[in-house]
């Protein structure tokens, strides 16, 4: 039997990926799920393919707006921090997230790299006490300059930042970081690494910003208590966004630049972001790392951000698309393969529960659910419950097994661009393929006129769903254990480097009564 072969990377390379830490002003929401659901498919893939993968997720638990919070709800900041904190603990175990590692910002080793960072910045001169006067918005915690404010017609004089946040005005000393003298130097950096900054339109977007003039970037803050005190001037507490950037060194054991955990992981290979926070990772981060003596990550990827059903995803409209609620609803691989697959990665997305009941249906119940439960019933049913020995392969075999063997070099290939929707298009493709596959050979009607051949079809087909469930475990990592284990693949040959012949399904071996995977999602039942 020749099934083609599919070359994996014999590779145990360091792969460090991580989502930004989330404020604990607010509840978890869908714009925090989707990015710590990618950034999981991407982590659990790199795994599947050999690699050494550090996935960090955490909070950010400094700041004004933090402060605000608290005092609005009645609690001391760590007490209101912790409390928060854990409901996003709790969000990554209902996502069943595989991280390594989850930083909160107020720990003592988040503590001691953010003033570490602050000393190497101060020692290659970047820094400097000055005054900062000027408008802020807490939403966003940034400042602003007047050209890049909105003064919403007719409205009461209240200026809005570019996001629609309402800036105050702040006066107040500060330490500067001399933004402006790293100018060119990020132009440069942008040039040598074009692919330092994706998708391409937000590249440019960036390039332009820094093309167009940085000034120094204020630090500090006096004016309130809660964040991280400036190593050597009490008075001042870090910027949150200096002190928020640098969970991704804490997390590879920065200060201990020597330490086997940074030299492995550091730099990280991407950063995955919402578009709304490009400029603080694209810009500042990489200008204070290269100040600090240390090299930038290798990729920023922002992300488009989702409204539901048309609208922008807001309190005051209570249309909040609440994740634990939404995983209860519809299962958690229904959600994960709708976010993953119905918006191209980087653009902007709409969520409707229409929209998430179609893709569902037609991609998971219809097309997937459909080929698995033919397939394994036919098998249990005319084969005697154990996988059939195939004969000689016709040429129809042939092109279905070459496109199982070509399929893991084109996901990787979207994959290594963190384009997940493009990875399950690929995989629907062979999807497809084997549904028309067994239209055409119809192996029903094979049992009594030509048995052999129904032995070799249906073995094709187990083999199309053994790559299927194989290459979908990143995605949907539970619905690709029912079909491993019902198709009786080990639990030590699901990894990529099993997409290959010599791993292919074993003839005579029992499978178990096959049970539906994707249920269809009931209009009436949800509705
Ligand atoms: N704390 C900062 C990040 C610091 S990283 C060093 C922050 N936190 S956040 O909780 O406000 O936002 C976290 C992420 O959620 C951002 O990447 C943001 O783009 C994303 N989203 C918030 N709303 C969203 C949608 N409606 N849709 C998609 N993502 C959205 O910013």
């Amino acid at each position: 039997m020749i099934l083609v072969e599919c070359k994996s990377i014999p590779t145990s390379e360091s792969y460090f990926i991580t989502t930004p830490i989330y404020y604990v002003n607010d509840v978890p929401h869908l714009g925090h799920a989707y990015t710590t659901i990618v950034c999981d498919t991407l982590a659990r893939f790199m795994r599947l393919d050999g690699r050494e993968v550090l996935f960090l997720t955490g909070t950010d638990e400094h700041g004004q707006k933090v402060e605000k919070s608290a005092n609005l709800s009645g609690e001391t900041p760590l007490d209101f921090t912790n409390r928060v904190s854990q409901r996003f603990r709790e969000l990554t175990k209902k996502l069943q997230i595989s991280n390594d590692d989850f930083i909160r910002t107020t720990e003592q080793r988040h503590i001691q790299a953010s003033q570490a960072i602050w000393t190497a910045l101060n020692q290659s001169g970047d820094i400097y006490l000055g005054s900062y006067s000027g408008w802020y918005s807490i939403r966003d915690e940034a400042f602003f300059s007047e050209n890049e404010l909105i003064k919403p017609k007719g409205s009461s004089g209240q200026l809005l930042a570019p996001s629609g946040a309402p800036v105050e005005w702040v006066e107040e000393p500060s330490y500067f970081f001399r933004l402006s003298n790293w100018q060119q130097r990020l132009l440069d950096f942008y040039d040598k690494n074009p692919s330092f900054i994706l998708p391409e339109s937000r590249r440019n977007e960036v390039i332009s910003f820094v093309s167009g003039g940085l000034q120094d970037l204020s630090v500090s803050r006096t004016s309130f208590q809660w964040g991280i005190t400036v190593p050597g001037d009490s008075n001042h507490i870090m910027y949150v966004w200096l002190d928020a950037l640098t969970n991704y060194i804490t997390a590879s054991g920065y200060p201990d630049t020597g330490s086997a955990l940074f030299e492995k992981f550091w730099p990280a290979n991407i950063h995955v972001v919402g578009k709304d926070i490009l400029r603080f990772h694209a810009v500042y981060w990489p200008a204070f790392l290269m100040s600090a003596g240390l090299e930038p990550p290798q990729r920023v990827f922002a992300h488009g951000w989702w409204t539901v059903e048309g609208q922008k995803m807001s309190k005051s409209l209570g249309n909040v698309v609440e994740p634990f609620e939404l995983v209860e609803r519809f299962g958690l691989d229904p959600i994960r393969y709708f976010l993953l697959r119905e918006v191209p990665f980087g653009n902007d997305g709409d969520f409707s529960e229409s929209g998430l009941v179609h893709r569902v249906n037609s991609d998971l119940s219809n097309d997937l659910g459909n080929l698995s439960q033919r397939v394994l019933s036919m098998i249990f049913k005319n084969c005697g419950a154990a996988l059939p020995t195939p004969g000689e392969f016709s040429e129809d075999d042939n092109t279905l097994l070459a496109k199982m063997g070509g399929l893991l070099k084109q996901v990787r290939t979207a994959m290594e661009q963190q384009l997940c929707h493009r990875a399950l298009e690929d995989i629907w493709v062979l999807v497809r393929a084997a549904n028309t596959y067994v239209d055409h050979q119809a192996p029903w009607g094979l049992k009594t006129s030509d048995p052999e051949r129904m032995n070799t079809v249906l073995y094709v087909l187990a083999e199309s769903l053994r790559h299927t469930g194989i290459l979908i475990q990143p995605f949907m990592p539970n619905s690709a254990d029912k079909l491993l284990e019902q198709l009786g693949v080990p639990d030590d040959e699901r990894d990529f480097s099993h997409l290959n012949k010599s791993s292919c399904l074993v003839p005579g071996k029992t499978i178990s009564q096959p049970e539906g995977i994707f249920p269809r999602i009931l209009n009436d039942t949800h509705f």
